[in-house]
């Protein structure tokens, strides 16, 4: 946390509010993206004034959470940037003026680090030289990188006995930043692994955020922070100069107040790039899709949502936040939409077994991913870098397991580690059988037999089912739906098959505006 700490506070801009020459009050606090552009073409607000009030909440503030691991020492130059080329008639894009926060796993070409939680990667030498592709794609549509977010180290993907640490799975924990903290009660976990992307979005630290998603990473802390959190179709947003888990899964998005804000990002983002090869791969849409004309209030009529029961209903153990959820479904029905209950997903106990392989159908492919990804990973760093494969990252640990093993080992690494390459034909086999049993047996299966739309399914800390849809690269949305006796909200979800976020957004946005659930945090 040394560059937060090394800014300079400037003076006294604890406003929360802004007046400009009318006296008419902007309030930044839960301000959506179509409300701050509004105020910067009314002249109420400017780029440098809604970076200085994020900077100094952030400041004042998140000590108590931890979740910024830094802010873009050159932020101020570039908000007042933006401001002179507004002035001067020039609008890059959707975002412009606007600070967008990036998990500490997507790479920019200036001042900052990019880690994954890791002290390995945390230091000159191994600083990205350019721009991640979304990066670049933020910076065209006008957008301010205010920072990066602290996450769950390597992504969650390096113990697999956190026994040792704070919360299940040492969720939010970092070598980087140390434990990230829940932003609605900060006794409670904040989810991982895009956990500090989550809690300063909703502590409105920033307006928007970018996190990454292998299996959950996305749509849980997004949950439990009272946020729309998209997990797209894995190939419809670059993962070029990404640190990865697995380029079967990963997948990177927004992070966001409002599906409305969720869309506009996805508009920005989505879209082909030679840097990786998947986005260019059928069935990707080869017109970029206008997400933001799906942001219907009808936009439940008609729409088939099939409830799959079998676990994803019946293992969930909360009563009272269940029987909230189960009123979302009501909902839906007011809404217009035709319920199919139930709507199973017949391979989901197949997909769970984990006597298969190296702990599990899903892990397995993983395990063998992760070794050969993030080795090409780190050969794009500069040479100068130390870290140019899985097993410098285990003796870094070792070499520094004071700082980076107080709590919890790297069972995980070693046994990637372990793993032979992408040709064994065990890893092929594997590979075939998470797609059959997620996908075409699967998921597909049950939307054919049932002629479903969508799937709709709660999301919440106190309950991980099995991700038939992570392991198929399938989209999903989640939309906030309530909050549980601790202060800590939950959420339901929506998913498809691949490239269907536009029927998404809109089912999401359909819901959202006929519930408005979200609530923000108290600020500590
Ligand atoms: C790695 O493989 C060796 C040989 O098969 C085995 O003895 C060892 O337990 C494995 N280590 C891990 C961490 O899986
Ligand atoms: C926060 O969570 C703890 C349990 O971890 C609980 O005891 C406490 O009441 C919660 N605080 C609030 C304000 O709900």
């Amino acid at each position: 946390m040394h560059s937060l700490k090394a800014l300079t506070l400037l003076g006294t801009l604890c406003f929360s509010v802004l007046a400009n020459a009318h006296n008419t009050p902007f309030k930044i606090e839960e301000a959506s993206i179509r409300d701050i552009q509004a105020a910067f073409d009314k002249k109420t607000l400017t780029s440098r004034q809604l970076v200085e009030w994020y900077v100094n909440r952030i400041h004042e503030h998140d000590h108590h959470y931890n979740s910024v691991s830094e802010i873009n020492p050159d932020i101020f130059k570039l908000a007042s940037k933006a401001d002179a080329e507004r002035k001067a008639g020039k609008k890059r894009g959707p975002l412009h003026g606007i600070p967008i926060l990036l998990k500490d796993n997507i790479a920019t070409g200036d001042k900052m680090h990019n880690t994954a939680g890791s002290l390995a990667l945390y230091s000159d030498a191994c600083k990205p030289t350019r721009d991640s592709t979304i990066a670049s794609k933020l910076r065209k549509a006008g957008a301010l990188i205010l920072g990066k977010a602290c996450m769950s180290e390597w992504a969650n993907f390096r113990t697999s006995d956190g026994s040792g640490a704070e919360y299940k799975d040492a969720d939010g924990w970092s070598g980087r930043c140390g434990q990230t903290r829940n932003a609605y009660n900060i006794t409670r976990s904040p989810s991982g692994s895009s956990g500090g992307p989550a809690v300063a979005v909703a502590l409105n630290f920033v307006t928007a955020s970018i996190g990454t998603d292998t299996d959950c990473s996305i749509t849980a802390p997004a949950a439990i922070h009272g946020l729309v959190g998209i997990r797209p179709t894995v190939g419809l947003i670059s993962r070029d100069m990404v640190i990865p888990i697995a380029h079967s899964q990963d997948t990177p998005g927004p992070m966001a107040k409002s599906v409305t804000d969720a869309a506009i990002m996805m508009e920005v983002l989505a879209g082909q790039d030679s840097r990786d090869p998947l986005t260019n791969m059928p069935p990707v849409p080869k017109k970029p899709v206008k997400y933001t004309n799906y942001l219907k209030k009808n936009g439940l009529r008609g729409a088939r949502i099939g409830i799959p029961r079998h676990v994803f209903w019946e293992k969930w153990n909360r009563p009272e936040e269940k029987a909230v959820a189960e009123q979302a479904i009501q909902k839906l029905k007011e809404l217009g939409a035709t319920i199919v209950d139930p709507a199973d997903i017949l391979t989901i106990d197949r997909i769970s077994d984990m006597s298969y392989g190296l702990g599990g159908l899903e892990y397995t492919l993983l395990y063998y991913e992760f070794k050969q990804d993030i080795q090409a990973y780190l050969a794009k760093l500069k040479k100068q870098c130390p870290m140019k494969s899985l097993s410098d990252l285990i003796q870094y640990n070792k070499d520094h397991a004071d700082v980076e093993m107080p709590l919890f080992k790297q069972e995980v690494f070693e046994i990637s580690q372990n793993t032979t390459n992408l040709n064994d034909p065990f890893y092929q086999k594997t590979l075939r059988l998470v797609r059959k049993l997620s996908g075409s047996q699967g998921i597909d299966a049950a939307f054919r037999k049932y002629k479903l739309d969508a799937m709709f399914v709660p999301v919440d800390w106190a309950f991980f089912p099995p991700q038939p849809l992570a392991m198929a690269g399938y989209p999903q949305i989640n939309v906030p739906i309530g909050t549980d006796d601790e202060g800590v909200p939950f959420a339901v979800s929506f998913y498809a098959p691949a490239y269907s976020e536009h029927k998404l957004i809109q089912y999401a946005y359909a819901l959202e505006q006929a519930t408005k659930a979200r609530r923000p945090p108290t600020l500590l």
